[in-house]
């Protein structure tokens, strides 16, 4: 048979995820995340995401082969999240496919979420290897050179805050709700970048890391002066500052993105993902870069930028077929480099 039939499982932060995936068509995908478990907590808490992961996961399952009108019968293998991240949640997923591959005798493939998140691309437009990737989200920023299921040149990444992080705190500072990316963009839009000077950071060094905690340094430093000079800040003063904000991420992610795409010749296209590719100010310079470039570029739905299980099955079928299954020693990993 030349088109897999994959049931995927992802459980490693705070949402639990189960999908049907045939070659790169979603039969189901089905995601129930844990927001307003954590809400009260002012973040993810990992016991309540363990437990919910936990007693969510085989509804999530039901749900997924329900939609697709298969059953586990019609499954060719189970692909399932074995790390990075929570390891209550991961552990949880891992469990849960083992059992289901031991009771079907179903090959089991431990996927990678990054490499879920990665080899998006190739499920949404088909995107041939080798492609270029930037992975933006509250947890992480990289440039990722992908070559094959599992081959991954990392190009560079965040020295320390992720750029979403960079936005929700942004937003905190400035009293907007969270989550900041959204509030950050609207009120940009009615804000002049030019009125305060935001730094680029590590624009002067060469290659393609990159570093937002200074913005918010300089942040608190602009918003502190107001406040000193004039009593307060005006609703001109707080669009400014997100504009100024959000100019200095654009630029410094499409200037690292114009140096990632002069260290990869060949490539098939440019892919942006994670849920800071929602932002339409920084995917209209990534499309206007790559325009000028004559590289393709891509940004798959949002839906299948943040986390689901639909990536993980497809992923899980990409590397079973270069590399084979699992066995059920398989481990669940809190940290699992690409
Ligand atoms: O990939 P994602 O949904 O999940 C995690 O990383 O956990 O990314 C969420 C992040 C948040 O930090 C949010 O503020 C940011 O993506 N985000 C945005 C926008 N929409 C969401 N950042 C900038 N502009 C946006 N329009
Ligand atoms: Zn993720």
């Amino acid at each position: 048979k030349d088109t897999l039939t994959v049931l995927g499982l992802e459980s490693s932060c705070d949402d639990t995820a189960a999908a049907v995936v045939r070659g790169r068509e979603i039969l189901s995908s089905v995601v129930a995340d844990q927001t307003a478990l954590h809400e009260a907590f002012g973040g993810v808490v990992p016991e309540i995401a363990a437990r919910a992961h936990a007693e969510k996961l085989d509804h999530c399952v039901e749900g997924a082969l329900g939609q697709s009108g298969l059953s586990l019968a019609d499954i060719d293998i189970i692909a399932v999240t074995a790390g990075p991240g929570l390891i209550g949640g991961v552990l949880s997923g891992v469990m849960l496919a083992k059992g289901l591959s031991a009771a079907t005798g179903k090959p089991l493939v431990g996927v990678n979420h990054l490499a879920g998140h990665a080899l998006t691309p190739r499920l949404t437009d088909g995107l041939a290897y080798p492609f270029l990737i930037l992975l933006v989200s509250g947890g992480h920023c990289q440039f990722l050179r992908v070559d094959g299921p599992t081959e991954f040149k990392k190009l560079g990444s965040t020295i320390d805050d992720a750029p979403g992080e960079a936005f929700d705190k942004t937003a905190r500072l400035l009293g907007l709700p969270q989550p900041g990316g959204p509030s950050v963009e609207k009120h940009a839009r009615s804000g002049d970048e030019t009125r305060f000077t935001f730094p680029r950071p590590l624009l002067d060094r060469p290659g393609c890391d990159v570093s937002f905690s200074g913005l918010k340094t300089a942040l608190l430093r602009q918003r502190d002066q107001l406040v000193a000079d004039q009593g307060g800040l005006y609703d001109q003063d707080v669009d400014d500052l997100c504009a100024g904000f959000q100019a200095s991420v654009r630029d410094v992610l499409v200037e690292k993105s114009r140096r990632a795409l002069a260290e990869s010749p060949g490539i098939s296209g440019f892919a942006v993902a994670g849920g800071v590719a929602a932002n339409g100010v920084l995917r209209a310079a990534l499309e206007t870069l790559c325009a000028d470039q004559d590289v393709r570029f891509v940004a798959p739905p949002l839906a299948l930028c943040t986390d689901n299980a639909a990536m993980i099955a497809f992923a899980g079928a990409e590397q079973y077929t270069e590399r084979g299954a699992d066995d059920l020693t398989l481990v669940a990993r809190p940290r699992w480099p690409l």
